[in-house]
């Protein structure tokens, strides 16, 4: 009897020990499954987490700026306005609905120092923007079948809002923290050219920058909205766009934009025609290419998308009426009497001595 209840008792002895193993080992492979799927989460979670709050070219999808700190101190200084204001405006298309996703990204990623306004008379957009940080106002004039005049968004986002600069940019190109690098030494460089008396015109006082974008074709969330990817990228499929194409017009607070004819976004002609009017007013006009990063995400549409529109000639008949002959060769970037330039690290603002002959304005 003894020997059979132990063999019967070892018996269920075993049965035990086995259904507990399977148990284990069921359980354990469960954990291992989840856990094996978990930590790929975790570590994408910890990557990401380091290159936001560790890289300092990073650009958070919280939209905080995370520029040098000393640069932050520098500025903020005891400053309350930001630094740029910066506009754009588009009709609401899905197949675009990517390309001003990132858009979004990384504009709010420039906060403080930038404020993002999109001009919008569609309900949906302003209310998608609004809700992810951006500032909304309405498209209040409008021509060529409803496109955005540009002056009018200009005195508009410099009655409501006071920075250092404004711009309107195309909803299309991104930036690094090197916009912001660049405004800031412009900015400070503007006190010690004015006081050494460099300039005696006070149309001098006025100031356009502009530069050339780089073309890059189909641009992903990841690489927008970080910096360094962004710069990475860039450089690898690249390419520097002709010189003739502006998509930024970066000017100081007191620029008159009252006396700018009313060309729309979008269409030919009225970058090199702003180009060309600033420097015959003797504006302080700068090439900032080499300094600022500008990324065109280059889609399936290509790099001339305005030529495509009904209303493509919008600007230049407006022009032509005005003013008759325009030369719109004198409104390319390289010839803009300054430049920026950087060396190991630190930018600066150059007068260019020895414009193309092509730049002459008689
Ligand atoms: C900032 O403002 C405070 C108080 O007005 C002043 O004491 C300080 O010197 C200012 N700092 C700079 C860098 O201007
Ligand atoms: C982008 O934004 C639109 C709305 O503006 C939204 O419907 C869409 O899902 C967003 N995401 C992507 C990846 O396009
Ligand atoms: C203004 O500056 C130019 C050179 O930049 C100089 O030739 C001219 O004499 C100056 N005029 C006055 C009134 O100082
Ligand atoms: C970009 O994506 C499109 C598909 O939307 C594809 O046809 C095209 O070849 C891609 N271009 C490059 C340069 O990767
Ligand atoms: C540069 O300085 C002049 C003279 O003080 C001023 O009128 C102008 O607004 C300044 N430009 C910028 C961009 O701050």
């Amino acid at each position: 009897m003894q020997t059979d209840k132990t063999v019967s008792t070892g018996c269920r002895y075993r049965e035990w020990t086995s259904l507990l193993l399977t148990a284990i080992l069921c359980f354990s492979f469960i954990v291992y499954l989840y856990l094996y799927v978990d930590t790929t989460n975790i570590t994408k979670a910890i990557t990401f987490f380091k290159n936001i709050q560790g890289d300092p070219q990073f650009v958070g999808i919280s939209g905080q700026s995370t520029l040098y700190p000393w640069k932050q101190r520098e500025l903020i200084k005891n400053r309350t306005k930001p630094l740029l204001t910066l506009f754009t405006s588009w009709l609401d298309t899905e197949d675009k609905y990517l390309v001003h996703n990132i858009t979004s990204v990384n504009w709010l990623a420039l906060r403080p120092f930038v404020v993002p306004i999109v001009f919008t008379n569609e309900a949906a957009v302003g209310k998608v923007y609004a809700r992810a940080g951006w500032l909304v106002l309405p498209v209040r004039v409008a021509a060529a079948d409803g496109v955005p005049v540009l002056k009018y968004m200009y005195l508009d986002a410099m009655k409501q809002f006071e920075s250092d600069f404004y711009t309107y940019v195309n909803s299309d190109i991104l930036f690094t923290n090197t916009l912001v690098d660049t405004l800031i030494e412009i900015l400070q460089n503007n006190q010690t050219f004015h006081n050494s008396a460099q300039s005696n015109s006070t149309s001098q006082h006025h100031t356009l920058i502009i530069g050339r974008r780089t073309n890059v074709f189909n641009i992903t969330m990841e690489e927008g909205s970080s910096w360094s990817e962004l710069t990475k990228v860039a450089k690898k499929k690249g390419e520097l766009f002709r010189s003739d194409a502006e998509d930024y017009f970066i000017t100081s607070s007191s620029y008159p934009w009252i006396d700018i004819p009313e060309v729309v976004i979008g269409r030919r002609a009225y970058d090199n025609w702003l180009v060309m009017n600033a420097r015959k007013q003797k504006h302080q006009v700068i090439d900032a290419s080499e300094t600022i990063l500008a990324v065109h995400q280059t889609t399936k549409d290509g790099n001339y998308e305005g030529m495509k529109k009904k209303t493509k000639e919008h600007n230049h008949n407006l022009l032509v009426t005005l003013y008759k002959n325009v030369q719109y060769s004198l409104g390319v970037t390289e010839c803009a009497e300054y430049q920026t330039t950087i060396n190991t690290g630190k930018i600066s603002i150059i007068f260019r001595t020895n414009l193309a002959t092509y730049c002459r304005i008689q």
